[in-house]
């Protein structure tokens, strides 16, 4: 299944990505930011709903969103960045990424950074950005301990499978599920 209710922009024609075809500018998001961070990780939360019911989205999730954010942008052990158009989007976040250090008591390397969201406005994709924004995620990661960096998105997501596998992600653990 990809991600059917959102429509993607076309994809960029050219050689390799080192670095986005449109311009954005990264950077860490600011309690100032909320505001506008929470829409954007909704919209990737009703993405991942539609993958499977078992991700159905909270009633109160987006004071959820702002909670979690405001005290993740405070984290020391946490990278939340705000993705900013430029030109007519100036100020304008069209992105978000958060991620997290977490320990990892019986393997080696013994930290690792989880990318848990990373999510693109339409207009934005397909333009090697996402691809920009991985690198400088797992950068900010590296520099705060992490050895190995995984990324976490819904089972049928295969655009995020094909963009994760791409820069070389391959599954190491799955989590199944079932009601209760
Ligand atoms: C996933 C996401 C962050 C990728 O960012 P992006 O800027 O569109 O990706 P890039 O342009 O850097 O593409 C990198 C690679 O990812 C894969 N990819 C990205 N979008 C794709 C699509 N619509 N269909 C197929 N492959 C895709 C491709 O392998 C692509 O390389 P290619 O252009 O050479 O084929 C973005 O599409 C997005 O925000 N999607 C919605 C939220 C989501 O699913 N997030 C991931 C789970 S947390």
């Amino acid at each position: 299944m990809t991600a059917s209710n959102e429509p993607s922009a076309p994809p960029a024609k050219g050689g390799p990505k080192e670095s986005p075809s449109v311009p954005i500018r990264l950077r860490p998001a600011r309690a100032a930011d909320v505001p506008a961070l929470v829409p954007l990780l909704l919209r990737l939360k009703r993405l991942n709903e539609e993958f499977d019911p078992l991700l159905k989205v909270r009633d109160d999730a987006e004071a959820q969103a702002a909670q979690v954010l405001k005290a993740q942008i405070a984290d020391p052990k946490a990278v939340v960045l705000a993705v900013e158009g430029v030109g007519a989007d100036k100020d304008k976040v069209v992105g978000v990424v958060r991620a997290l250090v977490r320990e990892r008591p019986f393997y080696a390397p013994p930290q690792e950074g989880v990318i848990l969201d990373i999510y693109l406005l339409p207009l934005y994709r397909r333009r090697g950005v996402g691809e920009f924004v991985l690198r400088e995620t797992s950068e900010a990661l590296r520099t705060k301990g992490a050895g190995v960096v995984t990324a976490e998105f819904p089972a049928q997501n295969e655009i995020a499978q094909r963009f994760y596998a791409k820069r070389g992600f391959r599954p190491i653990t799955e989590i199944h599920a079932r009601p209760l």
